[in-house]
């Protein structure tokens, strides 16, 4: 909103050139303090093990157990023991070395299943972690360590059972979490985290629909692309042979270098928009005779005009354009395509209305593209339903409601067999429905109820899904099948008891996310989306919010199989603009109730899916227009809770509207204080309201930054005017909650849900307090290229359990400075040592004790957190003094992708010293190169005012580290990247794209 903007600008802009100390203005919700901390430890949070590359090393792996042989360089133990996943956490679980021993320990991390042993595949000079099972079937593997701690991704065998998932839960050092293993087909499961981590991965970036019965064939290749407005383009006869070919989804905005001057101003993330045209030409394969043909977006920002042969298609509201950039929808092409001969189709994309987000948004058809035929009597789109309205341990009732409609020209029998499969594939429920009636142009519902018994529950820690398959048939033949994910959970929220989830209590430990995807934007690409989810599951995070809009699909068919909780967000606006001239304000009246009903239908059948949002921070929000949106909602979908994110809630017309919801949302503290903030008056004074945080903390940090080694953690704002960095010391006590607060408040009441945090990652937009300077956010816990800041590890240390110990900040200073030393952990007790003499141990005296700190002056070489627990040392943590830059190290994620040219590597680089200690201020220009079957499509290194487009190969160094994003081009072989810096020895990597 621009007036809370500008007001949060001028403090920000204060901050800007007073340093740290900062004040800020009152706003309607009171504001928490800045500070923070140092930077994110070692190595990729997935994947990338091996020896220490950033002057912090850290034994994840096969500490203790059984002190097997081989295995890390720097972790304490090898390959074998017990792998103790400290970030994303990989298929931790096992880490079991077959040959050097260790003992399988289910309980360490990872899948929810436990130990596999049997699905293990050919031990190796370090053995093969077998990983826990994944919930849904597939067996999450561990990978092979092949080299003793250089973490090779990627176990043997084990692509059977629709799980390509592999973690590399390999005991070497500073493993933070499983790499993926690439290739294969889609993990049934995928990534599966118990405390640790996640070792599931989809084994490619290819497109999979997740909605509308899975009926649709991918239709994003084979466009061309002009950026800008083209007179006539929509026309078959059109030449555009000088356009540029490119598939989609695509972004245009993130392609262009930073702007100063951008109409979409700071918020936008200084990117311009403007007007784009994609056309394609395709002629449809000879089964689709007779058929009806669909084409479905999953996504356009915004204003989109698609043309078929010339003649634009009339949106369901008339003419176009489709305003709304984050809805899907659909077309009947039917009447505008020739079955026989070329077609054209043509889409005009107008993002010009300057600023129109708050955020970056992109532009471009940036999400999916899909071509369906389809039967004249068939499902409507998104027209099953599936319910759970029983669920026990011993029995859970399916409901499904399906939509058949008939296009054809008399009216038809029809039958619906529906069969439940579990993961394993074995049937466990079916029913046929009885002949019904159909008559033509008609839409008539069909229910069933089918019964599962003893069905594995749906969870975060074991998201065990089911499949419906729906079989519509016409007589005896076969004209439709649809295919559902189902995941049998129930959960309830209450007044005084907060969120349950299976009858168990379950605190929501959410994070609210924007939907891009650092330095390739907004296009979706569905590692990206996979890789944030299984940095943010690391962290213990069991929930997302979709803040502020309708989320891209795929994320949905992600949180179903990782086991997370989403709270569905439709609108940041209603009928008041907070970019006031051209926000979605403009087409709320016309429009709301038709974006919010497709979001719905589209999203109804997720497990995942909680609760639906009908808006954040709602300015001018009256009861009428949110009665009418409860009323479109519940019309669709009447079995889930619906809520809004609040942050007025003391106010009259929005206590009215409260009343209306069935879950009252709270942004931040709204002036209370940590020790009485707003909602405990309202859970008093309003006992039936079920309370949680839709928005808390929202402190600014950069990764890895320090002003001094003593930033004052307890002041508003930790921010470096002359550096334009905020620390990365920790948000603790932050005004009105930082990380720790907010971890008390949680916990401290019973009838809290729980809450999300502001952000997960770092976003495009929104750069207080830098804005005018600065391009992202700072208020991610990870920053753009998923890099961990500290409150990373405050949270993991506080939601997981898999033992670890996270110290900072790092230990390369003057002689003569004082360092504040922090530790997080999930130990008993920390004892710190400085070049091996103890500096004393400390534990968690208190429930509310969630940091450890020691005053050191500092000394060149190395300081050393070792956790214990029970009196053994189960994680220890480590920062070294670093000397001159001399090398870049390179590491992967993962080793193997697949060659299906959508699939991506990230490439964490590192700048080091000669001995492999990370230079943790080091901003040397580092240049990537692949050669082989890949391609970098974005580099990135986390800092917000780094105004270096994304798409130059050419990057520097933020904090020491560095990232290159490189996708397979869809041929198979060795894709080896390469980074260069002047006067360093230049790194490479390789990866195997088959
Ligand atoms: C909130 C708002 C978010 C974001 C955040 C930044 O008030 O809901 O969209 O702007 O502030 O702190």
């Amino acid at each position: 909103m621009r007036l809370r903007n500008s007001r949060r600008n001028q403090a920000f802009q204060a901050a800007a050139t007073t340093t740290r100390t900062l004040q800020r203005e009152p706003r309607r919700r009171s504001w928490r303090r800045w500070c923070a901390t140092i930077f994110a430890l070692a190595a990729v949070v997935v994947g990338c093990g091996g020896s220490d590359q950033t002057g912090q090393s850290s034994s994840l792996g096969g500490t203790s157990a059984t002190e097997p042989s081989g295995g890390g360089t720097t972790g304490t133990a090898g390959s074998g023991g017990v792998v103790t996943p400290r970030a994303s956490g990989g298929a931790g679980v096992g880490g079991i070395s077959a040959t050097a021993g260790g003992t399988p320990s289910p309980a360490s991390g990872g899948g929810v299943g436990g130990v596999l042993p049997s699905a293990g595949g050919a031990p190796s000079t370090g053995g093969v972690g077998n990983g826990g099972v994944n919930g849904t079937g597939g067996v999450v593997q561990g990978g092979v360590n092949s080299t003793g701690g250089s973490n090779a991704a990627g176990g043997t065998g084990a692509r059977n059972t629709g799980g390509t998932a592999q973690g590399s839960a390999v005991g070497g050092a500073n493993v933070t979490g499983g790499t993926l293993s690439g290739g294969g087909a889609a993990a049934t499961g995928g990534a599966v985290a118990g405390t640790g981590g996640v070792g599931g991965g989809t084994g490619g970036g290819a497109p999979v629909q997740a909605y509308n019965g899975a009926r649709g064939k991918s239709f994003n290749d084979g466009w061309k692309f002009y950026l800008g407005d083209a007179s006539g383009a929509e026309q078959p006869t059109f030449n555009d042979t000088s356009w540029r070919s490119l598939s989609v989804p695509h972004d245009w905005s993130i392609e262009l270098p930073f702007n100063t001057n951008s109409p979409a101003g700071h918020g936008g993330g200084l990117l311009d928009g403007g007007v784009g045209w994609y056309r394609k030409k395709f002629t449809l394969d000879q089964s689709y005779s007779g058929q009806k043909i669909r084409i479905e977006f999953d996504g356009v920002y915004e204003n989109s005009t698609v043309y078929v042969n010339g003649t634009a298609l009339n949106t369901p509201l008339g003419p176009p354009p489709r305003p709304y950039g984050y809805s899907t929808f659909e077309y009947d092409i039917t009447t505008n395509v020739n079955a026989s001969a070329s077609n054209v189709i043509a889409v005009k994309v107008d993002n010009s209305n300057q600023p129109n987000s708050r955020w970056y948004s992109g532009s471009g058809i940036y999400r999916n593209v899909w071509l369906t035929s389809l039967n004249p009597v068939h499902i409507a789109y998104n027209g099953a339903f599936v319910t759970t309205p029983s669920v026990s341990a011993t029995s859970a009732t399916v409901s499904i409601a399906t939509d058949v409609e008939n296009q054809a020209s008399s009216s038809q029998s029809v039958t619906i067999t529906t069969g439940i499969y579990d993961a394993s594939g074995a049937l466990v429920a079916n029913n046929t429905t009885a002949a019904s009636s159909v008559a033509t142009g008609a839409t008539s519902t069909l229910n069933q109820s089918l019964t599962v018994s003893n069905p594995h529950l749906w969870s975060t820690n074991a998201p065990y899904l089911y499949q419906v398959k729906l079989t519509l048939q016409v007589g005896n033949s076969t004209v439709d099948t649809y295919l559902v994910p189902l995941g049998l959970r129930s959960y309830s929220f209450d007044p005084n008891t907060g969120f349950s989830l299976n009858g168990k209590s379950l605190k929501l430990q959410g994070m609210a996310m924007h939907h891009d995807f650092g330095a390739i934007g907004a296009a979706y690409h569905h590692r990206a989306q996979e890789r944030q989810l299984q940095i943010l599951k690391g962290m213990g995070v069991n929930a997302i919010r979709t803040s502020h809009n309708p989320p891209v699909p795929e994320l949905l068919d992600l949180a179903d199989k990782m086991g997370f909780l989403i709270m569905d967000e439709a609108f940041d606006v209603w009928e008041t603009g907070k970019e006031p001239k051209y926000d979605y304000h403009i087409y709320f009246t016309k429009w709301a109730q038709t974006d919010i009903q497709d979001l719905v239908r589209r999203d109804r059948n997720h497990a995942s899916v909680i609760m639906w949002s009908i808006g954040n921070e709602i300015q001018g929000a009256s009861t009428t227009t949110a009665a009418n949106l409860i009323k479109w909602v519940k019309a669709i979908d009447s079995t889930r809770p619906l809520t809004w994110a609040c942050n007025a809630m003391g106010d009259g017309t929005n206590q009215a509207v409260a009343a209306l919801l069935d879950l009252q949302g709270y942004n931040y503290l709204q002036n209370g204080s940590v020790t009485s903030p707003i909602f405990d008056g309202h859970h008093t004074s309003h006992p039936t309201w079920k309370i949680f945080g839709s928005e808390m903390e929202s402190g600014a940090r950069s990764r890895g930054f320090y002003s001094t080694a003593a930033d004052n953690p307890t002041s508003w704002g930790n921010c470096d005017g002359s550096a334009m960095e905020c620390s990365d010391y920790p948000d603790t006590n932050a005004s009105p909650a930082g990380y720790e607060q907010m971890y008390v408040i949680t916990k401290d009441r019973p009838w809290f849900a729980g809450e999300f945090d502001w952000t997960g990652f770092d976003y495009g937009g929104e750069p207080w307090p830098y804005a005018g300077n600065a391009k992202s956010s700072y208020f991610g816990i990870v920053d753009t290229a998923g890099f961990p800041k500290n409150g990373y590890y405050f949270w993991q240390s506080r939601r997981t359990t898999a033992p670890m110990v996270h110290i900072f900040p790092h230990w390369t200073w003057k002689a003569g400075t004082t360092v504040n030393v922090w530790v997080y952990s999930n130990c008993d007790s920390v004892e710190l040592f400085l070049n091996g003499t103890s500096l004393g141990s400390k534990s968690f005296t208190s429930p509310n004790t969630a940091s450890l700190g020691w005053t050191v002056p500092w000394a060149s070489g190395s300081l050393v957190a070792k956790g214990t627990k029970g009196g053994t040392v189960v994680a220890t943590d480590e920062v070294d003094s670093a000397g001159a830059a001399a090398k870049v190290n390179l590491a992967v994620d993962r080793t193997t992708l697949a060659a299906d040219g959508w699939d991506l590597a990230y490439v964490t680089a590192v700048i080091q010293d000669s001995t492999g200690v990370m230079v943790p201020t080091a901003n040397n220009s580092i240049t990537f190169a692949v050669s082989g079957p890949g391609k970098i499509v974005g580099a990135d290194n986390g800092d917000p005012i780094d105004l270096t487009a994304y798409s130059s190969p050419t990057r520097k160094a933020f904090n020491g580290k560095a990232l290159a994003i490189v996708q397979s081009t869809g041929a198979p072989g060795q894709i080896v990247v390469t980074a260069t810096s002047s006067g360093l020895t230049a790194g490479s990597v390789t990866a195997t794209a088959n």
